[in-house]
């Protein structure tokens, strides 16, 4: 596919040496200097959009240094490429589509098409065709209006689905859990037994909607659990009555009415929304169904709020942007291969496993989109866990370790509780973090400090700590839906800022298949015992198990 990547502009291939030429010199990663001199730091580098902040001044930008990223960008045109995708042109050539999540959170009458193989389609008229079906059937079962089988309103929901069909909605759901639950959710994954068996114990048939997720319904975990959840809720209710506790959220129709789900409770969507980027479509349902429409709603604005903000704010103002260029500068240019991500509220706790799949499905590319193999690291590790707990466990590393992770640390304003020092002395600790990791403490201070305790300054090395370590904040000023909506959003947009900027296929995940591909024979091997034709180590493994067993 050469014509879909076209070499890079001289401006772009020169920046990019001019960049990598900076970050030889020590002076231009330091982190800790610059905010030592420079009293103004937090202003001139933070921007707001979207009712969020990013806070870059505990990285080290300079003028200099922002100036070369901007070029950079403009170079690229990296903004370009995000109204091409928000336009819907086929930005993801390997797989010949669009990627129009932003389509699917557009407000009615946003007039979207895709572009198709086969020409170009009408999206907007599916989004709202789709959502305002979803939103009568969300409301009918909150009015109790669509009941269970026995006429009674339901309790719970159970999403089946793995990936971006489980990742976003069980996010979003936990995030917004303040908000006053409309039906209990629960969420299975994993083809694991344990978890989808502990979790059917805990829930009523008789009071429980069944939600199977899946863009492709044809995804080996989350099918074999939807027949096990249609086979238990057919046990207790009957074959014909379990099918009014069923609905599928697909962008594959057929398949899901050839399982047997009702056409009118199957919630489609195009395919040209990428599976880790569909929760703003009937993907969303868990959120609606658990929190309310209104909230779902609340959500799908958040983001469109950051849409507009990433294809309209001046570039030294655009968050996706300013973040595309601060975490690639981290990634590509100084070579730091991990990235933690640190929310400051358990709320959050899913946020990190979200971000793995959006940056790493998404980014973790070797080559680029001509398939010619890429002479740079791409996306790195993405990690994380919610603050304070990360602080007593891996943190350590990260202040004192040989290698430099970069965090981002997600702080919100205002609790939804009442527990005022609870929530200071969390603010406090994100912001010690920012600041331990940045300025660090000298062997010098170290030492000092220890003989002003009468503690033993030989120690010192030991409590030394490097500093010039960077960390990004992101403030929001409440967790409600519309803020959660204009987070995800800027990490979206980010994520595809950075692969226009790599020349990679953000929306494609090739480095999935392999893996399914080969659990096929493995799975006939451990039904039948026989190992005939595995690679000696899976034969091996096969015997094993079948003797420990
Ligand atoms: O295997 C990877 C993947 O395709 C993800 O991209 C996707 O989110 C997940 O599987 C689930 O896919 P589906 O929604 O089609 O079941």
């Amino acid at each position: 596919m050469p014509d879909s990547a076209p070499p890079p502009s001289t401006a772009h291939a020169e920046v990019w040496a001019r960049l990598a030429a900076r970050a030889a010199d020590p002076a231009a990663r330091n982190v800790r200097e610059k905010l030592r001199r420079d009293a103004n730091r937090f202003p001139r580098f933070s921007a707001s959009g979207a009712g969020l902040v990013l806070d870059l001044s505990r990285t080290a930008l300079d003028e200099a240094l922002l100036a070369d990223l901007l070029a950079l960008a403009k170079a690229a045109d990296l903004i370009g490429a995000l109204k091409r995708q928000m336009r819907g042109e086929i930005v993801n050539p390997t797989e010949r589509r669009a990627a129009l999540h932003t389509a699917a959170r557009a407000p009615d009458g946003a007039g979207i098409r895709a572009e198709t193989s086969d020409g170009w389609q009408d999206a907007s008229a599916l989004v709202e065709r789709e959502r305002a079906r979803l939103r009568a059937f969300v409301i009918g079962v909150h009015d109790s209006t669509i009941t269970t089988a026995s006429g009674v309103p339901f309790a719970s929901v159970l999403n089946l689905g793995i990936g971006g069909s489980d990742l976003g909605p069980a996010l979003a759901t936990e995030a917004l859990a303040t908000i006053r639950p409309r039906l209990a959710a629960r969420f299975v994954g994993n083809v694991d037994g344990h978890g989808l068996a502990a979790t059917l114990a805990g829930l009523d048939p008789a009071r429980t909607l069944v939600l199977v997720a899946s863009k492709s319904f044809t995804t080996r975990e989350t099918m074999v659990n939807a027949r096990v959840v249609r086979a238990w809720l057919s046990g207790a209710l009957g074959e014909e009555k379990a099918a009014l506790h069923l609905a599928a959220l697909t962008a594959n129709r057929a398949a899901a009415e050839a399982f047997g789900i009702a056409p009118e409770r199957i919630f489609a969507f195009g395919e040209w929304v990428g599976g880790r980027y569909s929760l703003w479509s009937s993907i969303g349902a868990a959120v609606a169904l658990a929190r309310g429409w209104d909230a779902f709603a609340g959500l799908l604005a958040g983001a469109q709020a950051m849409d507009t903000h990433a294809i309209s704010a001046p570039a030294r103002r655009n968050l996706p942007l300013l973040l595309a260029l601060a975490h690639t500068w981290h990634a590509s240019i100084c070579g730091y291969r991990a990235s933690a991500c640190l929310p400051y509220d358990s709320r959050l706790a899913r946020l990190p496993a979200w971000l793995q799949q959006l940056e790493m499905e998404s980014n973790g590319k070797r080559v680029d989109l001509a398939g010619r193999p890429v002479s740079f690291p791409t996306a790195p590790v993405v990690f994380g866990e919610p603050g304070t707990n990360a602080q007593h466990s891996f943190l350590q590393l990260m202040h004192q370790g040989t290698d430099i992770i970069p965090a981002d640390i997600v702080l919100i304003a205002r609790p939804d509780h009442d527990l005022a020092e609870n929530h200071q002395i969390l603010l406090a600790n994100a912001l010690a973090q920012g600041a331990a990791l940045a300025l660090g403490q000298s062997e010098a201070e170290a030492r000092a400090e220890a003989e002003a305790k009468g503690e033993d300054p030989e120690l010192a090395p030991h409590r030394t700590f490097p500093g010039d370590r960077p960390s990004i904040f992101i403030y929001l000023p409440r967790l409600d839906p519309f803020h959660l909506g204009a987070l995800l959003a800027l990490y979206e947009h980010k994520v595809a800022l950075q692969a226009a900027l790599w020349r990679i296929n953000a929306f494609d995940q090739w480095g999935v298949e392999l893996g399914k591909r080969l659990a096929q024979p493995l799975e006939r091997a451990l039904a039948t015992g026989d190992p005939a034709g595995l690679d000696p180590a899976s034969a091996g493994a096969v015997r094993l198990l079948a003797g420990l067993a």
